[in-house]
């Protein structure tokens, strides 16, 4: 049975049906359901110790509410479409529960500081699960790191070989990008953190309400100082989105590098069978679906991103009904990392085979040593610049001879410049190369080592 609308009273006529389902956002917002009881239990309390309401009635409320817990966690609260939104369906149902008091939870209240309470108690958990996420990806990329200090793999910049470098050092740059999105997240809760419980629709209210007692129960760490702010303000949410994207963006470059790495022309990895998929038609095949989707899956949430922007730059103060649109954007966002987040941990966890034979090859045939015979001339007084064109002359010329630098006799390096010894060869093998990138931050085992163990020491708090 239809119910009447709340506003029924000051209406002529019921709403067409469409527009009501046009208008509900129970179908999304039930997802709040467990934040709004928390909510409407601090201000039932905040009520009642204010003499706002009679005490024992806010006890009452508070029973009530707890009650609709219990019936929403048993699969027992199902609101349809005619509650429009989760805050008149608890509404509704409290007072079907405890009677006329249930009346009075609205007191000094509207949906407009009730929703945006709402939405910062959800995110604030979120933010806190996507935090821990991020530790657990963290470290399945120092496990797989410590065991491969000593496996060398090309280092590319345009993707053409450059310099070889540890795979530790490859996947400690994840490590602190993944490092950054944490810190960001956690500086983001502070912004998200904020009270506008007491906003009123726009403007406070008339009752001598305690906006600090009610942030104190539900452990913000402050109010909203402007009312008007307070319940129009949603840049917490286009923080967490950045912030979202972001982390997006690191694991679609992960992704990507992983699908390369697993491709016939690379060769670096195979993927193990419980993360890859195969083809309905072609054999052989075998497909890197988990990071394919997680780059995908980046696009949707930048494009969240982009919508609560859109969604925000031309509204007046204060509430307006495009607000309603923020919360598809959260949740969906929220989904998209955590499931991305978990997919992309067993990945690295269990789904990959980094294959050593493979890769050391690949550093000992190519001129990524090339930077090095410069370095040993430049160690050695030449000018880096002239020891540059020199180096660059050898390797046209090896090329041509279809030779790399390593098949070069001494003679030959004593022609292009008397400053060559026989220590050379060891100068440009492809783990003295990796080693010798001693300074802070470079790929040398000795830094690699320091870098493992500081990041060891960061996530262990
Ligand atoms: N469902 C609404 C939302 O998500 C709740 C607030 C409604 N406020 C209002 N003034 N109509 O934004």
């Amino acid at each position: 049975m239809t119910q009447q609308p709340n506003w029924s009273e000051r209406f002529e006529s019921a709403l067409h049906p469409a527009i009501a389902r046009f208008n509900a956002s129970i179908n999304f917002d039930i997802e709040l359901i467990e934040y709004d009881l928390t909510g409407s239990i601090a201000h039932a309390k905040m009520l009642g110790k204010c003499d706002i309401i009679p005490p024992a009635e806010a006890e009452q409320l508070v029973a009530g509410l707890e009650q609709i817990r219990q019936e929403y966690r048993e699969g027992k609260f199902n609101p349809g479409i005619d509650a429009e939104d989760v805050h008149f369906a608890v509404e509704r149902r409290l007072t079907e529960i405890v009677g006329d008091a249930g009346k009075k939870l609205h007191t000094a209240r509207s949906r407009n500081d009730q929703v945006g309470t709402d939405t910062r108690l959800y995110l604030r958990d979120q933010i806190q699960q996507i935090r821990s996420q991020l530790r657990e990806f963290q470290t399945a990329l120092l496990d797989i790191a410590d065991n491969n200090v000593e496996t060398l793999i090309p280092g590319y910049t345009h993707l053409q070989r450059a310099q070889p470098v540890s795979l530790a050092h490859h996947l400690l740059a994840y490590y602190q990008m993944l490092q950054r999105d944490w810190e960001r997240l956690g500086d983001v809760s502070r912004r998200v953190n904020i009270s506008p419980l007491g906003c009123g629709a726009l403007a406070g209210t008339t009752f001598p309400i305690d906006r600090h007692y009610t942030a104190e129960l539900l452990k913000f760490d402050k109010v909203y100082a402007n009312s008007l702010d307070g319940v129009s303000d949603r840049d917490f949410a286009i923080e967490f989105l950045c912030a979202a994207s972001l982390i997006m963006v690191h694991l679609s470059r992960l992704s990507e590098e992983v699908i390369l790495w697993a491709s016939e022309e690379f060769r670096f990895v195979t993927l193990k069978d419980s993360c890859a998929t195969g083809s309905s038609i072609m054999p052989q095949k075998k497909n890197p679906d988990v990071p394919e989707l997680v780059r995908g899956k980046t696009g949707r949430v930048f494009g969240h991103l982009q919508a609560m922007l859109v969604i925000m730059k031309g509204l007046p103060l204060a509430y307006n009904k495009d607000l309603q649109e923020d919360k598809e954007c959260l949740f969906d966002s929220v989904n998209t990392v955590k499931g991305c987040l978990e997919a992309m941990t067993i990945l690295l966890k269990e789904g990959l085979e980094f294959r050593p034979q493979r890769l050391a090859s690949a550093v000992a045939s190519d001129f990524s040593n090339a930077t090095d015979v410069a370095d040993y001339l430049a160690a050695k007084g030449v000018p880096f610049r002239e020891a540059y064109n020199l180096v660059g002359k050898v390797v046209k010329t090896s090329i041509a001879a279809d030779k790399l630098l390593k098949d070069l006799t001494l003679l030959e390096w004593q022609q292009i410049h008397p400053a060559f010894q026989e220590d050379i060869y060891e100068a440009i093998a492809p783990r003295q190369v990796v080693a010798a990138r001693n300074s802070y931050g470079g790929t040398g085992f000795a830094q690699i080592e320091k870098a493992l163990l500081a990041a060891r020491t960061e996530i262990a708090f």
